[in-house]
């Protein structure tokens, strides 16, 4: 049976993550959080479902679980709208405000479809994100290169300062900016090239995040984190992070403590241009992240009408110290899984020797309690009726993730098998969220975690042995 690329496919349709009702999306932009409302930008294209057209998407939540999508943002004019990050500037530091309210300021970059030169744009909203004027005295950056994207912008009390993180694709760097009024930039550093340099470096975030079990509740590290287009997991691509240290003008990595050469976030073949959420209020869970559920390989293919691309789970993301090491963890929001027992998603299961459960229309998340002594995890088969979409080995020294081309699904680059590597095979927990095409996988409380779309014809199985 093949999927017909014309037909409405409802069987895909997300209903507990965020998708625009048609066209195409990719990235995440411009997470802000204003006034009881989470906002969330995105690279969407109003006029069809293949990429182009670049503008900002709108979508808005009050709980991170529940989306309504909104008119679009801001269009494309002569410059296509790529992605950015967005700040409340409560304190009306850029003047842009209308003298009642605190104004977003958003600042993307500008692809200039005539001359391909990528400069940095600001944009204000003085009615909660719903429509934007364009900075007067644009650009607020150009350094005349057709490759300088993705502005990150946030605040740094320490030194107090509005900082940016942007990268150079091409030459593998992410550039640190100041500003005192988000207008006027000084560029003060840069990191870069490190580790993973096989394809052009995308989306940079930079996020200050607390260390679990040290004793110490203020102890944080800054992460770095960047994409990288391809050539990152099994050719595909996927995003890389440092863990170090930030003082408002360098980002430094301690080598004692987290590996000079990065680390994976997400070792699936769908989960790229993740960015966190600015100005969540104090005591807020977080930091807070979200990917889009999707590559510019094999995406601009997947089989879902009349949208294409979806986003994440909203991520929740902290530090462990682990024998030394900091490495990052990811789980879905609180709300997420609550929302899941509420409406009776959530299944817990303690995993015996072989087993297997059935997801009914491709909706819940099973929590796979493996440490019982009866399991030790082997691997975790993604079926659809007799066909193994996917596949998770948990070995004793190693874990693999895969996923398989099938006869439903003709798309080039979609079949994957990443080795993580080396790994002390000691999961405890599983916890798998489908949501109809969507698959995340958090190993260990999100230690590991992996997600991919895939395109089951009935309802999946999720067995192991
Ligand atoms: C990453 C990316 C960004 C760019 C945007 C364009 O997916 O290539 O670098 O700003 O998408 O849509």
């Amino acid at each position: 049976m093949t999927i017909d690329k014309c037909a409405n496919t409802p069987q895909f349709r997300p209903e507990w993550h965020f998708a625009p009702q048609r066209n195409w999306m990719n990235d995440p932009n411009g997470l802000v959080y204003f006034e009881g409302e989470y906002h969330l930008f995105y690279q969407y294209n109003p006029c069809g479902k293949e990429w182009g057209h670049m503008s900002w998407g709108h979508a808005v939540s009050a709980d991170l679980v529940h989306w309504t999508e909104l008119p679009v943002a801001i269009p494309e004019g002569e410059q296509m709208i790529f992605s950015g990050g967005a700040v409340v500037d409560w304190d009306n530091s850029s003047g842009l405000g209308d003298g009642v309210a605190p104004p977003i300021v958003a600042i993307y970059t500008a692809h200039h479809s005539a001359t391909a030169i990528q400069s940095q744009h600001v944009a204000y909203s003085h009615d909660k994100g719903r429509t934007w004027q364009s900075y007067s005295n644009n650009p607020v950056i150009d350094l005349g290169l057709e490759h300088f994207r993705d502005p990150k912008v946030f605040r740094h009390a320490a030194s107090d300062a509005w900082i940016m993180v942007v990268a150079l694709p091409r030459e593998h760097k992410v550039q640190f900016y100041r500003s005192p009024n988000l207008l006027e930039w000084t560029l003060v550093g840069d990191f870069g090239p490190a580790g993973a340099t096989g394809g052009q470096w995308e989306c940079p975030d930079l996020i200050e995040i607390g260390i679990e079990g040290t004793g110490d509740e203020s102890a944080t590290r800054w992460v770095l984190k960047v994409d990288i287009d391809k050539n990152l997991l099994a050719g595909g691509s996927g995003a890389q992070y440092f863990v170090g240290t930030f003082d408002g003008f360098s980002f430094a990595v301690d080598s004692a403590e987290a590996p000079a050469d990065g680390a994976i976030l997400d070792h699936g073949p769908d989960f790229y241009a993740a960015v966190t959420w600015s100005d969540l209020p104090p005591g807020h869970e977080g930091p807070i992240l979200i990917g889009w559920l999707s590559n510019h390989q094999s995406g601009h293919s997947y089989p879902t009408h009349p949208w294409r691309g979806v986003q994440s789970v909203p991520r929740v993301l902290t530090l462990l110290l682990d024998n030394g090491h900091l490495k990052l963890k990811q789980v879905p929001v609180t709300q997420y899984l609550q929302e899941a027992r509420q409406t009776g998603r959530f299944r817990q299961i303690v995993a015996e020797s072989c087993g297997s459960v059935t997801v009914a229309e491709n909706q819940g998340c099973v929590a796979i309690d493996c440490d019982n002594g009866a399991w030790r995890p082997g691997r975790i088969r993604f079926l659809d009726g007799d066909t193994e979409l996917a596949a998770l080995v948990i070995g004793e020294d190693h874990v693999a993730f895969a996923r398989y081309a099938t006869e439903a699904v003709h798309i080039d680059d979609y079949a994957r098998e990443v080795l993580v590597g080396e790994r002390q095979a000691k999961a405890r927990t599983v916890l798998i969220l489908l949501d109809k095409c969507t698959v995340e996988i958090f190993v260990d409380d999100g230690e590991l975690v992996f997600s991919c779309c895939l395109f089951p014809v009935a309802d999946l199985s999720i067995e192991w042995s």
